[in-house]
């Protein structure tokens, strides 16, 4: 049996959970800094850190009170040692190394990217996703700082087979917010702006698929492209407003669900022909931007049979340390710990490996 606490302070969510044996959830609390960063239009990368100073210690405690544990019965502190935001990642990573030195318990670094595919692995899917028949497994991480497609082996190899070459499709969600005047985080606004829109009533590019009349070099088969979908919106805006008026009501609906389309069309077309070229067993999809239901519902219907679908639960698609505490059980087991002079890193370094699948336990 194992009970290990996770911290996350990647960007704008200050997070603490407890998870017992890789994959119980006992308490997962998030304190979100939305609204401290709405007013700016997106995250400040030092007021995050302050914010995360100020609800560290609170959510620790909320999060130990809520799985009724106490810091003697924790084999391990588990905390995202990055990609993330360089400040608001030093916050956290201090804090842990304070709580682990003054419990005298081991302290884990956790790669933020990888632990978004851990997030599909907690509660119920753990069973089907350690089965080596689930391997290869496909994970589309799709979040505010991410869009790749990761290939994972059996044997935990794993490797980026496509990734986005500007943008992350939620960066263009939240900037396309931002443009038609609907505020922060982008994703979840784009999509309640869209109910009720015609997304077929405006075409927006869908990059890198081979749709803009040149032939798709083979290379950028599998990587995303969105920043001229947000160029697009921008002369869309343009066009369609005169004056300075932002655009109004039926179309403003309408430019959100053709725009949102446009963007889901392409992660799930790329993402289902990489299932197909890979032979992928299974699919992942997880990350801030897998909370959307147009995403969740297309994957449900366009995936072949011949793969299995796991969404990860939308409680644990955006930033929470559920998946950081949970991942951290099979570092445990390995015994790979960071060490006292262990450092946080801003991009994601290349993966090679990850350490949860069923050969690796
Ligand atoms: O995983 P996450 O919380 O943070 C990062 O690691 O980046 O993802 C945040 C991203 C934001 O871009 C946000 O706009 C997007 O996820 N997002 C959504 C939805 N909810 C959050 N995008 C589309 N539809 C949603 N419902
Ligand atoms: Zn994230």
């Amino acid at each position: 049996m194992s009970l290990i606490i996770g911290i996350e302070s990647s960007c704008d969510e200050t997070a603490a959970a407890v998870v017992k044996d890789g994959n119980e959830v006992l308490s997962n609390c998030v304190a979100s800094q939305i609204r401290q960063h709405a007013e700016h239009g997106g995250v400040v990368p030092e007021l995050a850190a302050r914010e995360h100073l100020k609800a560290l210690h609170p959510v620790l405690s909320q999060a130990l009170q809520q799985a009724g544990v106490g810091f003697n019965e924790l084999d391990a502190i588990a905390v995202t040692s990055g990609p993330g935001l360089m400040p608001a990642l030093l916050v956290g990573l201090s804090f842990a190394k304070g709580l682990a030195a003054g419990n005298n318990l081991p302290l884990i670094g956790i790669n933020h990217c990888i632990a978004h595919v851990y997030a599909a692995f907690l509660n119920d899917n753990y069973a089907a996703l350690m089965s080596a028949s689930s391997y290869p497994l496909l994970a589309l991480v799709v979040s505010g700082g991410h869009t790749i497609l990761l290939l994972i082996e059996q044997s935990g190899k794993a490797s980026v087979v496509g990734s986005t070459i500007d943008d992350a499709a939620g960066e263009a969600l939240d900037k396309a917010a931002k443009m038609l005047g609907l505020g922060y985080p982008g994703g979840p606004i784009i999509q309640s702006t869209a109910v009720g829109g015609d997304s077929q009533k405006y075409h927006f590019p869908r990059s890198l698929t081979g749709s803009a009349g040149k032939a798709l070099a083979p290379a950028h088969r599998f990587n995303f492209s969105f920043s001229g979908v947000k160029t697009a919106l921008l002369y869309h805006i343009r066009n369609h407003t005169e004056n300075g008026i932002t655009l109004q009501q039926q179309h403003l609906r309408d430019t959100a669900a053709a725009f949102q389309e446009a963007i889901i069309d392409v992660l799930c077309r790329k993402t289902i022909d990489a299932v197909e070229y890979f032979k992928a067993k299974s699919l992942v999809v997880c990350g801030g931007v897998a909370c959307n239901t147009v995403l969740r519902d297309r994957m449900q219907q366009d995936l072949p049979s011949s793969a299995a679908l796991h969404l990860a639960e939308r409680q644990y698609c955006g930033d929470n340390a559920a998946m950081v505490a949970g991942m951290a059980r099979h570092h445990l087991l390995r015994g790979e710990f960071m060490r006292p002079d262990g450092d946080a890193f801003s991009r994601l370094p290349p993966i090679t490996h990850i350490p949860f699948t069923p050969k690796t336990t």
